[in-house]
């Protein structure tokens, strides 16, 4: 344990309700440790809108959590459903075996896609559902009789989780460059950020439809005999909200149509309201073959992730003698009981609340509301589209990172819970936010942002 982190057991716990004064033996994930252990930022408590940290204080959450929890907090229903199921079914196998409440939610899912979005395989995370729609798109061609299609295309600043097919196929360079040279035969088209006119846009941006143009240039130099899928998040989130230019998602589909590549949307943050509509598919009206989902899928309440497949991809298993296996894929939790109570409750909410759509209604005043920040010092870009908001800060001067991750602490410190990424401050509220909670939101990052250095 290092010196620094050693704090008196009644400090420690009056501060952060911390019951250990060892607070080295958790390895915590995408956190700079050390500034954390120092000053920690603990919240044990969350009803709708609003975290308590360990010091008491009411913490309006900015963020729904990490981009999951779209019903707000402590939902009765979702709480209800999850403790009834512990008590009734706490497991069954996944493999070769189900339970019922699986196939109930898998049927209410391919209901909420379009059509021929039919198909459910279910993960535990966005990471293991991007695993499992890349590794489904290999085994789709070899399948059809086209194995030499096996190489993956993802884009410049693209997230898909933590995994090694999720960093190779993404595009955020400090996710990678730790961790050698991940999956061969993976390359990557151009981001869309900081198209030259795009600033300060209000939703989607004008600029830029012809940087899908860039698939046709790997497509020209790999021959598409030899691509199998193309991999984007139909709006960027964890790079700092990079938005599609008008017409860009529908022409990457006709791309990957005219050349026989399965076209992948990893929705993990888009999907279940986040734009205004129940899926970045509808908003953009554009159906890939696969969509990978998460966090949104129970609210953030118990882990849980899915892949919904078209039916021309799941019908290219359905052959051969029908005792053997298709797929040589899946999860122990895949479909776990408690997420899929926590799911169908979610869903219930979200239907009995229309929260799915809340997005839309609310989206023109959480866009008024965030431009009118656009006169605060150093705040270089003003992005947004549904509940989803970022404002970029110009870098300091040979400390990237470090202006925004400032807002990030002084923001937590009046009391509202924001997220940073590179130089941009990304906000993703619970879709039951009100108006008058996106006024403190916004308000109290105005204050924040007149005060930064
Ligand atoms: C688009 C996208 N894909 C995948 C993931 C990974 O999800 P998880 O952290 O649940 O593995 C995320 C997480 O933020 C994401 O935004």
């Amino acid at each position: 344990m290092t010196e620094t982190n050693i704090l008196a057991r009644d400090e420690i716990q009056e501060i952060t309700g911390l019951t250990t004064n060892n607070l080295d033996a958790y390895w915590m994930p995408f956190t700079a440790n050390r500034q954390f252990k120092k000053d920690p930022r603990l919240l044990v408590k969350a009803k709708d809108m609003h975290y308590t940290a360990a010091d008491g204080r009411q913490i309006l959450d900015g963020t729904a959590g990490l981009w999951c929890c779209n019903a707000g907090h402590g939902r009765q229903k979702i709480v209800e459903a999850v403790q009834k199921q512990v008590a009734e079914l706490d497991y069954a196998p996944a493999f070769q075996m189900a339970h019922p409440k699986s196939f109930e939610l898998a049927a209410r899912l391919a209901a909420l896609m379009p059509d021929p979005l039919n198909h459910v395989f279910y993960t535990n995370s966005g990471s293991e559902s991007v695993e499992t729609a890349l590794k489904m798109a290999l085994a789709y061609h070899k399948a059809k009789g086209e194995g030499s299609r096996t190489r993956l295309i993802g884009r410049e600043r693209g997230y898909h989780g933590v995994n090694f097919g999720g960093i190779s196929v993404g595009g955020m360079v400090a996710n990678r460059k730790q961790f050698g040279a991940m999956l061969a035969g993976v390359d990557h088209i151009r981001h869309t950020h900081g198209i030259a006119g795009n600033e300060f846009s209000k939703g989607v941006p004008k600029n830029g439809i012809e940087y899908a143009e860039d698939l046709m240039r790997l497509i020209q130099l790999h021959d598409p005999s030899t691509i199998a899928a193309v991999i984007v998040e139909p709006v960027a989130g964890s790079a700092g909200v990079i938005l599609p230019p008008e017409g860009y998602l529908k022409r990457l589909r006709d791309i990957c149509d005219e050349h026989g590549i399965l076209l992948i949307f990893d929705e993990v943050i888009t999907g279940f309201g986040r734009l205004g509509t129940p899926f970045g598919v509808d908003y953009f009206d554009v159906i890939p073959d696969l969509v990978t989902t998460a966090k949104g899928l129970t609210s953030g309440v118990v882990p849980m992730g899915a892949v919904f497949a078209s039916s021309k991809v799941y019908d290219a298993f359905m052959t051969g003698p029908e005792h053997l296996i298709e797929l040589f894929h899946g999860y122990t939790y895949s479909a776990h009981p408690l997420a899929c109570a926590a799911a169908l409750a979610t869903l219930d909410v979200y239907a009995e609340e229309e929260l799915l759509t809340r997005g839309a209604k609310m989206a023109q005043y959480w866009q008024d509301a965030l431009h009118s920040l656009r006169d605060c010092p150093n705040v270089i870009d003003i992005r947004n589209i549904g509940l989803i908001g970022a404002i970029e800060l110009e870098p300091i001067a040979g400390e990237p990172t470090k202006r925004a991750f400032t807002a990030f602490l002084k923001a937590y410190e009046k009391n509202i819970l924001i997220r940073t990424t590179g130089d941009t401050i990304a906000m993703s509220p619970p879709l039951v936010i009100s108006e008058s909670e996106i006024d403190v939101l916004v308000g109290t990052l105005r204050d924040v942002l007149k005060n930064l250095d």
